[in-house]
């Protein structure tokens, strides 16, 4: 059964992404679990940082729990139709140093959702995530697609409430859990 690890890239107490993060933790199937991670506590990277200091703890633990896990699900928000800074670098701190990147990321089975209040649903920033785990060498999965749009419809109370979502994302979930148990590097 898969070990997935998921990321929301938003920091925001009320956020959408994470929202749909937990949410997708409770609608894995059976013997899958996936954990939830945020962004929370690590720095802007600084190269002057990283050869003064090293790689900071919390993008060392995070690095561990990737190569622990079969698969990782990318939850993005939108920017500016890109990714937001703030997501950008904290994988930006996950590939550093670069003779390390490979045993992070390498043939890695990654997936990426997102929510937004608007129409599209980040659909941009997922297609903007694409060049990013190319040149990670990741294992993309590309068997489903979710872009949540009108979050501010489908989400109440820091929870997903709209049941087509909700067994959207469990199919999704299922797909993607059964890609990274196939082609899961452990
Ligand atoms: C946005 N938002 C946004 N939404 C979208 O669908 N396309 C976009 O290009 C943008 N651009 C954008 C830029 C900036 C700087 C901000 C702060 C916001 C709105 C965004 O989707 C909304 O704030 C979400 O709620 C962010 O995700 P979380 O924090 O709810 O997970």
């Amino acid at each position: 059964m898969a070990k997935l690890l998921g990321i929301s890239g938003s920091l925001r107490r009320g956020s959408f992404n994470t929202a749909l993060l937990r949410a997708a933790a409770e609608v894995a199937p059976e013997g899958t679990t996936l954990v939830v991670e945020t962004l929370h506590g690590i720095p802007l990277y600084d190269a002057d940082l990283e050869a003064a200091d090293g790689i900071p703890e919390a993008v060392t633990r995070l690095k561990a729990a990737i190569v622990a896990s079969d698969g990782l699900l990318l939850v993005t928000p939108e920017y500016n139709n890109g990714i937001p800074g703030v997501f950008k670098n904290e994988v930006d701190w996950l590939s550093r140093p670069s003779d390390d990147s490979a045993r992070v990321f390498g043939a890695l089975p990654v997936a990426v959702i997102g929510a937004s209040p608007g129409g599209f649903g980040t659909i941009l920033a997922q297609a903007a995530w694409l060049p990013v785990l190319r040149t990670l060498g990741t294992n993309p999965w590309f068997g489903g697609r979710l872009q949540v749009s009108g979050a501010g419809k489908i989400f109440a109370d820091g929870a997903l409430a709209d049941e087509t979502t909700r067994s959207r994302l469990a199919g999704f979930i299922a797909g993607f859990a059964a890609f990274a148990e196939r082609t899961s590097r452990l």
